[in-house]
């Protein structure tokens, strides 16, 4: 029996879920709020981790152990780590690096210690699935383009050029920054679930993405979230 937990960080990018779930069941644990319901038919879980890798662990864990869903979808924003990944394109995560992970000299650099991994694999299967619900969305749209590659997690709001750069350096493949996915990646690996990560650029990771992160959340986000997790479930 499949039960999806979807993830977002922030409320604008969980807009409009709750109000689409049949007889939603609320429960509050941890400080955030659990709704279980039929989204689409499907059997749902959606929560709103709030900002960062542990807020993000702590979320997904939660989920799995205490909600029992066997599979995990992560929806929101990102900035752009590469030239050709643009403002309101989508980038679907095959692997997600926590990129201010560095236990060096005892591990290498950005390996998450005693797994043995720095790159963080998603579910394939779930990631096609959601980049066939991705594109069916994008058809209504003008324009944006679906990456798919390696998303890097931190604990840091990247708004400078050279910061970006200086990593984009050390991860030539990186596609997009963030706060949460790869955290939710260990948790799903830890625990043997498949999950998925799915984000929609929302500024360049530089001396303007606040600004650009802001409008864009408040303009674009939740219409993106919304519509792809509902041709997601409805797929
Ligand atoms: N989420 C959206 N934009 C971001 C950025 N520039 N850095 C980290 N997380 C983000």
């Amino acid at each position: 029996q499949t039960r999806l937990g979807i993830i977002s960080a922030l409320a604008e990018e969980q807009h409009g879920l709750i109000e689409a779930m049949e007889n939603p069941r609320r429960a509050v644990l941890g400080m955030r709020e659990y709704t279980s319901g039929k989204l689409w038919n499907v059997d749902t879980v959606a929560v709103l981790s709030r900002i960062g890798k542990v807020a993000a662990a702590m979320t997904a864990a939660t989920l799995v152990e205490r909600f029992g869903v066997t599979h995990i979808l992560f929806t929101g924003v990102a900035g752009s780590a590469d030239f050709d990944v643009r403002v309101g394109d989508i980038v679907i995560a095959e692997s997600l690096v926590q990129h201010d992970m560095d236990a060096s000299p005892l591990f290498p650099r950005f390996e998450v210690p005693l797994t043995g991994l720095a790159q963080l694999p998603s579910d394939r299967e779930l990631s096609n699935r959601l980049a066939a619900a991705a594109r069916r969305f994008l058809d209504g749209e003008n324009g944006p383009v679906l990456h798919r590659g390696l998303i890097g997690s931190g604990d840091q709001f990247i708004h400078d050029g050279v910061r970006l750069a200086a990593l984009k350096n050390a991860l030539p493949d990186l596609l997009a920054v963030e706060m949460e996915g790869a955290a939710v990646a260990q948790v799903c690996f830890e625990l043997g679930v498949p999950f998925a990560v799915i984000r929609t650029i929302s500024d360049n990771a530089n001396e303007s993405a606040a600004t650009d992160f802001m409008h864009f959340v408040q303009t674009v986000a939740s219409r993106y979230s919304f519509g792809i997790v509902k041709a997601f479930c409805e797929g």
